[in-house]
């Protein structure tokens, strides 16, 4: 089972500290990856934890003030990276395109990256949630090799459920999983989206989810170690 950790936008320095001093105490078997902010990536400093980033640059090194380039984070020791998250599409706008670069530039440095999909509240009220994933599949894996295609990461985030305590229905979950196991066959898949240490019971009855991408519950150490514990019960 892989554990992606995402703290998003969150913490300073001495909290980020404190923080992973509590993640230490969490004794698992499962992956966990920790993707904090991008400065506090040379912070992590536990054996048990994999270091991931939130975001690369669609650029390699050069004069492109404000980037981090995958060259970059892989001299920091990063093995895994979220592309492609919902609320980088949103807020900074970032395309299908984009993504699929930056999703090269990551498998060219050897490292994973996490591609965020899901559909809006929107879609899914109309049922198009599988048509706007497969576009999306479709074009951030654009020109991928059969082999590069096995090395990526998909989590299914309906961009409704994140943040929102709403998640949907085992069933639905499971479809839109399947889905994308059977246009990448040898793919992982994670879930994301107010995954928690309440609804982990129900949720992991889907056993095709590979693991489960955390955004809220990453920042609580406590219900984090809950959560892994009743995935195991
Ligand atoms: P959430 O976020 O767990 O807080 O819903 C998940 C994510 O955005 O990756």
């Amino acid at each position: 089972m892989i554990i992606a950790l995402n703290n998003k936008c969150n913490l300073t320095k001495e909290k980020f500290i404190e923080y992973q001093e509590e993640l230490q105490k969490i004794k698992t078997d499962m992956t966990l990856i920790l993707c904090p902010t991008n400065v506090f990536i040379g912070e992590i400093n536990s054996p048990t934890m994999e270091v991931g980033a939130q975001n690369v640059s669609c650029t390699e090194c050069g004069a492109y003030t404000g980037e981090v380039s995958s060259s970059q984070l892989k001299s920091m020791g990063v093995k895994y990276c979220i592309v492609g998250h919902s609320e980088r599409r949103k807020y900074q706008h970032e395309k299908d395109d984009e993504i699929n670069k930056k999703v090269k530039l990551l498998l060219n440095q050897e490292i994973t990256p996490i591609i965020c999909v899901g559909e809006e509240k929107e879609d899914r009220e109309n049922n198009n949630q599988n048509k706007v994933i497969i576009k999306e599949l479709e074009e951030d894996l654009k020109e991928l090799t059969e082999e590069e295609k096995k090395k990526v990461i998909i989590a299914y985030e309906p961009i409704w459920a994140i943040g929102t305590g709403l998640t949907p229905s085992n069933n639905e979950i499971e479809e839109i999983i399947n889905l994308i196991k059977h246009y990448l066959p040898n793919t992982k898949v994670l879930y994301g989206g107010s995954a928690n240490e309440n609804n982990i019971e129900e949720l992991k009855e889907i056993s095709s989810i590979d693991g489960y991408l955390l955004g809220g519950l990453s920042l609580k150490p406590e219900k984090l170690d809950i959560f892994l514990k009743k995935i195991k019960n």
